[in-house]
């Protein structure tokens, strides 16, 4: 019996379950209103479902919560931080690691180690709080992705692959020594999860080699990445998720990790490498920002958790029906003629507001509309990724426009059921269908950075 053909369904069973309150529409506009038209700003227990992120929200297993029991608090050389260590070692081939409370803190830390002011630095499309640690640092960020991961329509199977032209250009304009690294994610956030594939990999290794540049690996979702790898590139069909996590992390230097995604955890995150004197270094900083280089801002509990969660998290069936879940809530979409990015990611449906809004210009946040609008239908909360997460250039103060104007409906692991995805898709259908209907926005308060998190709109009149 192939397991292939097979339906994806979930290799765990419910042993403890948390209610959910149901609210009117009238509580929900009330609600909307009260935020500032900003899912961010919602009260969790006003949400139905809730799609805001996949980060730190997922359900950890029996064996995570019997691990939290054998925290070791000891401030300094827990035995949970020589547990996870190692299990970094063996699972994603880092020497050394240093835990921190969450991702931003290992890129706070890599930008701080790595970048001097004036410097350039190529990612893979930006990430939100990774561009902000790489500016506050003194790096401008330069966007190397292919053309491919800026248009939703478009079916390439790894539109996460950096494009080696586009760092030739940058080395030909600025000069390989202004380069302190390269910014690396696997299954690309803010391109809707799109993966690198190997064969990209290993040319990036090959050109960072010749001009000597590291490669730093966002690290956040690497396996539902290795995932579409067996799924896609040829010579993957018969390997192993854990294998090829462990050859991805192999072809890069450096790693940050906000390990509240595929590690399975509520709280942390780490940063890890090979150089013994940058690892020296970072410890050096760790204890400025976050702590002892043996906890970093972490209980021992926690890392326990994590150390358990990294190892379910690359287990065959535990990722197949993480991505199946996802991919049975796109299909549905796609099957009722909602414009979704494509191919469906590894973590989330990204809806295109640019296509389901035509009637909104992007100056009025067209993503940020449709997700405070799926909330007031039937309580789903989503994430605006378009216009309001990009922010403005630090140079010029002007407002990015990026050509994805997404809402992003971000699949919690282990949280939710299929029946629940059925929900989310009939009310996204609805509210498409009456699209015409929702107003543009305009920001009543603009935070200076991150604007998204906190930022508050209202909406224009006819
Ligand atoms: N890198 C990526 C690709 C991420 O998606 C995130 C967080 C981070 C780094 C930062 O990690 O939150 O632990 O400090 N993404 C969340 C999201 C917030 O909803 O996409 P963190």
């Amino acid at each position: 019996m192939s397991a292939k053909r097979r339906s994806w369904a979930e290799p765990f069973r419910i042993k403890m379950v948390e209610l959910l309150k149901t609210t009117t529409r009238e509580e929900r506009e009330r609600a909307i209103a009260e935020a500032g038209y900003n899912t961010f700003l919602l009260r969790s227990e006003d949400v139905y479902i809730d799609l805001l992120t996949d980060s730190g929200v997922s359900a950890m297993s029996d064996r995570q919560w019997a691990g939290m029991m054998l925290g070791d608090e000891a401030y300094a050389g827990s035995a949970n931080f020589y547990h996870l260590r190692d299990t970094i070692e063996q699972c994603y081939s880092y020497k050394h690691t240093v835990p921190t409370h969450q991702g931003r803190g290992a890129e706070h830390l890599v930008s701080r180690l790595l970048i001097k002011p004036g410097d350039w630095v190529p990612g893979n499309m930006y990430f939100t709080t990774t561009r902000l640690h790489q500016e506050l640092a003194g790096a401008s960020f330069v966007d190397v992705i292919v053309d491919a991961a800026h248009d939703p329509a478009d079916p390439s199977p790894f539109k996460g692959n950096v494009d080696l032209d586009k760092l030739d250009a940058l080395v030909e304009r600025v000069g390989a020594a202004r380069i302190p690294y390269v910014s690396l994610a696997t299954a690309v956030n803010m391109a809707g999860g799109q993966p690198v594939s190997m064969a990209n990999l290993r040319e990036l290794r090959a050109w960072c080699d010749r001009h000597r540049i590291p490669i730093v690996h966002d690290m956040t979702r690497v396996a539902e990445n290795a995932y579409f790898v067996q799924q896609r590139e040829p010579g993957y069909a018969d390997r192993s998720v854990a294998s090829i996590v462990h050859e991805i992390c192999s072809l890069t230097d450096i790693a940050t990790m906000s390990a509240k995604k595929d590690a399975l955890v509520n709280i942390g995150g780490f940063l890890a490498m090979n150089d013994d004197d940058l690892y020296r270094r970072a410890c050096d900083l760790v204890v400025v920002y976050e702590g002892l280089h043996t906890y970093g801002g972490l209980a021992g509990r926690d890392m326990e958790a994590m150390a358990i969660g990294i190892r379910e998290s690359i287990d065959d069936h535990h990722i197949r029906a993480r991505v199946g879940q996802v991919e049975y809530l796109g299909h549905k979409l796609m099957q009722a003629g909602v414009p979704i990015v494509q191919p469906i990611g590894g973590h989330a449906v990204f809806l295109d507001a640019r296509r389901i809004l035509p009637h909104l210009p992007q100056e009025q946040f067209p993503a940020q509309a449709l997700a405070a609008a799926l909330y007031v239908d039937a309580g789903v909360r989503a994430m605006e990724r378009g216009a309001v997460s990009a922010g403005r250039n630090k140079d010029t103060g002007q407002n990015y426009m990026p050509k994805l104007e997404l809402v992003r409906l971000t699949i919690p692991r282990r949280v939710y059921t299929q029946a629940h995805m059925d929900v989310v898709a009939e009310s996204v259908i609805e509210v498409a269908e009456q699209a015409r209907t929702i107003k543009g926005l305009r920001f009543s308060y603009e935070p200076e950075q991150l604007r998204f998190f906190l930022g508050r709109f209202e909406p224009l009149a006819d």
